[in-house]
């Protein structure tokens, strides 16, 4: 009988540890919105795995994890040190890089209008 309920307890356990597991699995977003004063910047995310030919690795967890509430580590300095080591946006979006650097395209990320670099 002891035997019998103590099965019934771990045997519950495992199941909700199991149900837990899947709910903690996230979904990569279509979009994701960074808040910013200079004016909120719409990051693109399937378009950006698309282009990186669904290679996950190129960003994951090489610049960032996957969590939202993680920093950036992009805002600092207005992007000029994170551009020096080529890191965070900065590992593409800077001079010589895979895209545009932050200086003269302010406005291609924030939606701020008039926004300039
Ligand atoms: C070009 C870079 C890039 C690539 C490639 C990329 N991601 Fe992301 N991903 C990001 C960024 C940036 C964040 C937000 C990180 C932060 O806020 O610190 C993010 C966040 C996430 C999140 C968290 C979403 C949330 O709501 O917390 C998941 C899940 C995710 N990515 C999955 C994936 C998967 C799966 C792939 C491959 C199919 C992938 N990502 C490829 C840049 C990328
Ligand atoms: C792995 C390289 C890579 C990383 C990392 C990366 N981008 Fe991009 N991004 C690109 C490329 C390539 C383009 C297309 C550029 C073009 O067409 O000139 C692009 C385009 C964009 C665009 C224009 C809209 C679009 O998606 O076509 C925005 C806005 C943008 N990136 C924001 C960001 C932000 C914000 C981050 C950091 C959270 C980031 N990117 C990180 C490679 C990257
Ligand atoms: C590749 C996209 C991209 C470009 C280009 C870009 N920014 Fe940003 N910027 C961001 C993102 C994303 C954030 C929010 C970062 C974060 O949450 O850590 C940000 C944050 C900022 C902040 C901090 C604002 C705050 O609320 O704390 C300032 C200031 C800023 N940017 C200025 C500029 C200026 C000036 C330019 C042009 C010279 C520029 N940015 C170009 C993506 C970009």
């Amino acid at each position: 009988m002891r035997n019998w309920k103590h099965f019934v307890l771990v045997a519950g356990l495992a199941v909700s540890i199991g149900w837990l597991g899947a709910q903690q699995k996230k979904q990569p977003p279509e979009k994701m919105v960074f808040p910013s004063k200079f004016g909120n910047v719409t990051f693109l995310h399937a378009k950006h795995v698309e282009r990186e030919k669904g290679d996950c690795t190129v960003c994951h967890d090489k610049l960032w994890p996957q969590d939202a509430k993680a920093p950036l580590n992009y805002k600092e300095g207005m992007h000029k040190p994170a551009e020096a080591k080529k890191t965070s946006c900065a590992a593409c979006h800077v001079a010589g890089g895979k895209s545009f650097a932050s200086l003269g395209n302010c406005n291609k990320c924030h939606a701020k209008p008039g926004a300039k670099g």
